[in-house]
């Protein structure tokens, strides 16, 4: 399986910040793992035109799950795609929390981009509260469950581990805890779909940082990150990405 590093850049980057997408390929032109920026939606079109003929991918960071009507404000999986989209994530806790996004949503998004060809990296993640109450294991195989599209298979579904109190805080999980989470994954993945769970990357997310990524790359089962911050700077995440390309 090849791995991922996917940057997420959440709700920041005007088109200046595309210098930092050009600095990224031309540093990496043949990344061994692949390689996904996730801009703000403002951005797809001419990331996507700037990675043209380049390893860069690039994604949304969420859609509608209707293809189309009066949903002001809102993208449509299609959308992404004419963008120049090839993955959307979905599910995000800052979605979660900020737009009350609840897991049948997060699934019927990822099934109306499935059906648009997009690869739908679907988020999930315990709070603080939840792990110190010893609860991370049950929330995030109830998070799994409930958010994953019909029809997954390998090639369209990426699941990304990110503990929500690692977001953003310099905080991560210990080395064992994120293991303990991705081979529950893994054995509650194939539960769901069978053997094609074994070709599913699953993404950590929280704090990955070029210092602490040949680490986390090192955990089994874990197939790649899902980096915020660190991704919006072409130094720090092709620092992450050569630990991928190496791990
Ligand atoms: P940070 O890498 O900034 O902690 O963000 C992680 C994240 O939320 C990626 O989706």
């Amino acid at each position: 399986m090849k791995k991922l590093a996917a940057g997420n850049w959440k709700m920041n980057g005007t088109a200046a910040a595309l210098e930092e997408a050009r600095a990224l390929t031309a540093a990496h032109p043949a990344p061994a793992c692949e390689m996904l920026l996730c801009p703000p939606a403002t951005l797809i079109a001419r990331m996507a035109e700037a990675a043209r003929g380049t390893a860069l991918m690039v994604g949304g960071q969420d859609c509608h799950a209707k293809p189309s009507g009066a949903h002001t404000g809102d993208l449509s999986a299609a959308m992404l795609r004419d963008a120049g989209a090839s993955h959307v994530i979905l599910g995000h806790s800052e979605r979660r929390t900020d737009h009350a996004e609840t897991d049948a949503q997060v699934r019927a998004k990822a099934e109306a981009a499935v059906a648009e060809g997009l690869v739908a990296i679907v988020c999930i993640g315990e709070t603080e509260a939840e792990r110190d109450a010893g609860q991370t294991l049950a929330v995030i195989g109830r998070q799994l469950d409930g958010s994953i599209p019909a029809g997954a298979t390998a090639a369209n579904l990426v699941i990304a581990y990110e503990p929500v109190w690692a977001i953003g805080t310099g905080r991560t999980p210990t080395l064992a805890e994120i293991g303990e989470v991705h081979s529950f994954l893994r054995d509650r993945l194939r539960g769901l779909i069978g053997d094609a769970a074994d070709g599913v990357r699953l993404l950590y997310g929280g704090s990955v940082k070029p210092s602490n990524a040949a680490e986390i790359f090192a955990i089994p089962h874990v197939d790649g990150a899902l980096v915020g911050g660190a991704s919006l700077k072409a130094a720090d995440f092709g620092g992450i990405v050569a630990a991928l390309s190496a791990a």
